[in-house]
Order: structure tokens, then C-alpha cells, then sequence
């Protein structure tokens, strides 16, 4: 549903023209290419809002119109991503967006986390309640809507799952066509269950990740779709409204560490580039930390910082049962850096129980997230014992995806095939400790009350 109506922008706010910048030479440009790459260099794009500098817009005036949309039945206002307009790539009118009603996710306290990390202002920031239950929502709403706008009837995404899915909503909602690359057999069937429906041509490649992605670079110059991963920066505009949405629920109290799953890294990117905006703009007085967590098995970024001081990439080849992350070539890296310099994040990797006890320990909270989002608490852990993060801090987690991205991995934790194998005794009985297995038994109530017995002395 999009409003026909234009709604109101509040006398003193102009929509944002924006102008594309190369991340290494710097070069402006008011077009792309569709790879998204500097003609000069080949280095990413940003978008960037020239106006700012001269005239930039007043950041009460912001926040109090950003609050009073939300009594607007207008869909741009709806959305947890346009409400926030004034920092994203302007549209000629409202219903030219794509929307979803994306965004407006909860921020959750985390009790029990708090108590076994020792941080007691511990929050959880939920990505995984948008529409299609992944993060990738924010930014595909801005990009689809410019898809569209720029007149494209296809849209294609090489995808570890949740990309595709979202990319697949917001082309059917657009009435686009999409196409979706993802390696065969390494995404989980939810997601892949999400492209299909939503009626994406979805290729099985058989390839990883990284082979997809370097294949849909290669197909958007020879063929007239429009690319959707994060390398389009209108995507990383879209993902940069977490941020906002965060402060604007935090009543713009500023936590000290916010923490991100790296994958592509183009998540980390955007929340970066928003805190560094925000506190250009005056809208925060300082810059919290922004860490980023990876799976021990694709540890690119970790690698590039610890092994070239983030002046090269080192690629990995990637192998996680966090499939959401398993990228071992993050296109993003040198976006991710500059958010990590500028903010001064730490960078840090999991093992793949660490990550299932977290994604366990979270889910006792009541709150279900898939394993890449896990990496976030596993990795407060470490931060937490290096010193990094003292226990009087504010920490928000974001949590990218929905525990039903990926039910099998549950499964196989609670039934205990995870466990099996794992020697050390002390953390066998940890991960024991957080297993609720199903039990199979008699339909008898004397059958059902021996098990309600059971689990009450355990
Ligand atoms: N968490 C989840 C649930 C993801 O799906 C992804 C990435 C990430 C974290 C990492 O984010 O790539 O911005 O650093 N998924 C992509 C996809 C790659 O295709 O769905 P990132």
C-alpha cells in the first residue's frame, strides 16, 4: 500500500540530493555504472548529501519531526526506514516508495544476558522482526524504490539467504522481476522457501557465496538487472536508519558500544557511516564504539585488521554453520574499516560453540535469533574479558536475523548433535545446561506428569 497523498515535511527540511563519491580517490558523480564502482578506480561508491555542508538541517527540528511522524497514517511515515527521509536519498513524492512498513523493530532489554556477561545495561536491538524477518529489509525498501525509479524491470542479488528473501518481497511488492544467485545447498530452507514464494528466479549455484557474488558483478554489465547487494549503496542509505531508529529509542542517550555480525560487511558499513552523519549533523554529542563480530571460520575482516593493518583484504575460504556469514571475500571491508577507525571498534572472532551457546542463551531470553546474530553476545564475551567493554557500559547487540531463518540448526543444538562431540568437560555441561531436547513418550497423562517431574528436578 503506498499514500497518494505527499505528507509533510516540516517548514526548514529539505529532501536530501545526494551526489555518488568514491571511497578511495573521492571522485563525485551524479550517476553509476551498474557495477556500482568508481569509473576512475573501481573502488565502492557512497552517497553522500553535499548540502549539508552549507546549509545542514537543524537536528531538533529533525528529531521532533521524525517523533511526530509517528502519529501519521501516511505509508512513507509508517515505515520505520522513510520516517527518517531527511538522512536518505530524496524521492520526487512519497509513493514512489517501496515499503513494506520495514523498520520499527524492538529494542530489548536482555536480563539474563546482562547477568552472565556482568553488563547489566545490555539491550538487544531486533532486525529480525522486519517484514521478512532479516535486517536486509531497511535497505532494500531505499534500493528497490531506486530500482524502480531508474525504470528496471529485473533486480538480482547474489544472496547466503536473507538478502534474497528481502530482495524477492520488494521486487513482488514493486512489480519487478527478481533473479537470485545463491550457493547450492548452503542456505537454509526457510530462506530459500521465502525466494520462492515471493516468486524469484532462484539459481542453485553450484559455488559459494563469494562465486555468486563475483558471477552477478559480471551479469549486471552484460544484461539490463539491477543489482541489490550491498555494494548498491542505496542499500546501506536504508540499513544507516537502524542507527537512527536506535538513538530515537534510547531518547538519544548515546550507548557506549553498539555491536554487528560481519558478513559482506555492508551492515557495519552503514551503521558507521550513520553514527559518523548523526554526529556530524549534531544529532548525537559523541561517537559510541561500533565492534564487529565474525565466525572463526570467516574471519576476513579479523584477518585484514590483524594481518595487514586493514590496508588489504585477506581472503578466507569460508566455512561456518552461521550460513548467513559464511563470506569469505567481504565486498565491503574498506567501509567497514572506516566505520571501525572512526569510531573506534574492536574486531573480534567466535568459535562455532560459542556461537551456539550465545544464539541458546539468547533464546532463553524469549527472544529468537538465527546464528550469525549470536555472534554478537559470544563476541561481548570476549570483549568483556579483554577489558574492551567495562561492566558499567551501555551495549546494544543487533540482532539480525529471526531464530525461524534457520530452524535445523536449533534442532540440532537442542537434540544435542552439536554437543556430542565436544571434549572439554566444563563446556559440555554449559551447553548441556541450555539444551531443552522434545520428548518423545506414551500418549498417557502418567507418562506426561513423569516428565513434567522430571524437568522440574533437573
Ligand atoms: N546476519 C545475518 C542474519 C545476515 O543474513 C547477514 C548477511 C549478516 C548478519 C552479515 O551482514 O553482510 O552486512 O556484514 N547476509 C547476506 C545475505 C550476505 O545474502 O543475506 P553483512
Amino acid at each position: 500500500m503506498s499514500s497518494t497523498s505527499t505528507s509533510a515535511t516540516s517548514p526548514g527540511l529539505r529532501p536530501a540530493s545526494f551526489r555518488f563519491r568514491c571511497i578511495a580517490c573521492g571522485d563525485l558523480s551524479d550517476a553509476t555504472s551498474q557495477d556500482f564502482r568508481c569509473p576512475h578506480c573501481g573502488d565502492l561508491l557512497e552517497i553522500t548529501y553535499p548540502q549539508w555542508k552549507e546549509s545542514p538541517p537543524d537536528a531538533d527540528l529533525l528529531k521532533s519531526t521524525w517523533r511526530n511522524r509517528r502519529l501519521s497514517h501516511n505509508a512513507v511515515d509508517l515505515s520505520g526506514v522513510w520516517r527518517f527521509r531527511e538522512l536518505l536519498p530524496a524521492l520526487e513524492s512519497d509513493d514512489q516508495a517501496i515499503t513494506l512498513r520495514e523498520g520499527n523493530t524492538p529494542l530489548y532489554e536482555l536480563p539474563r544476558c546482562a547477568r552472565i556477561t556482568g553488563v547489566p545495561r545490555l539491550f538487544a536491538k531486533h532486525q529480525g522482526m522486519n517484514p521478512t524477518a532479516s535486517f536486509k529489509d531497511a535497505g532494500m525498501t531505499v534500493a528497490a524504490t531506486f530500482a524502480r525509479r531508474a525504470g528496471f524491470r529485473w533486480v538480482a542479488c547474489a544472496s547466503t539467504g536473507n538478502t534474497s528473501a528481502s530482495m524477492a518481497a520488494y521486487a513482488a511488492r514493486g512489480g519487478m522481476r527478481s533473479l537470485v544467485l545463491v550457493p547450492d545447498g548452503k542456505i537454509s530452507w526457510s530462506k530459500l522457501s521465502q525466494a520462492l514464494d515471493y516468486g524469484a528466479v532462484t539459481c542453485q549455484l553450484r559455488t559459494d557465496f563469494d562465486g555468486c557474488l563475483k558471477l552477478l558483478q559480471q551479469l549486471v554489465l552484460k544484461a539490463p538487472v539491477y543489482q541489490l547487494n550491498s555494494i548498491n549503496p542505496f542499500r546501506l542509505e536504508g540499513q544507516k536508519t537502524l542507527a537512527l531508529e536506535l538513538l530515537e529509542q534510547l531518547d538519544w542517550q548515546m550507548p557506549d558500544h553498539i555491536i554487528v555480525p560481519g558478513g559482506n560487511l555492508g551492515n557495519s558499513s552503514a551503521i558507521g557511516k550513520a553514527l559518523v552523519e548523526m554526529h556530524q549533523l549534531g544529532l548525537i554529542s559523541r561517537l559510541p564504539r561500533m565492534s564487529v563480530i565474525q565466525a572463526e571460520g570467516a574471519n576476513a575482516l579479523v584477518r585484514t585488521l590483524r594481518e595487514a593493518a586493514g590496508t588489504r583484504l585477506v581472503t578466507v575460504s569460508a566455512e561456518t554453520r552461521a550460513t548467513a556469514i559464511r563470506i569469505g571475500n567481504p565486498a565491503s571491508w574498506k567501509k567497514a574499516v572506516h566505520g571501525l577507525e572512526a569510531t573506534g571498534g574492536a574486531c573480534e572472532q567466535v568459535s562455532e560453540l560459542e556461537i551456539a551457546q550465545a544464539k541458546a542463551e539468547i533464546g532463553a531470553e524469549g527472544i529468537g535469533c538465527e546464528p550469525a546474530s549470536a555472534v554478537t553476545l559470544a563476541g561481548l564475551k570476549k570483549l568483556v574479558k579483554q577489558g574492551f567493554v567495562q561492566p558499567n557500559e551501555t551495549v546494544v547487540l543487533v540482532l539480525t536475523g529471526n531464530l525461524l531463518k534457520d530452524p535445523d540448526f536449533t534442532i540440532d543444538f537442542h537434540r544435542g548433535d552439536m554437543v556430542r562431540a565436544v571434549k572439554d568437560e566444563t563446556q559440555k555441561a554449559a551447553l548441556n545446561a541450555l539444551r531443552h531436547p522434545p520428548i518423545v513418550l506414551d500418549a498417557t497423562l502418567d507418562a506426561v506428569i513423569a516428565a513434567l517431574h522430571q524437568a522440574e528436578n533437573s
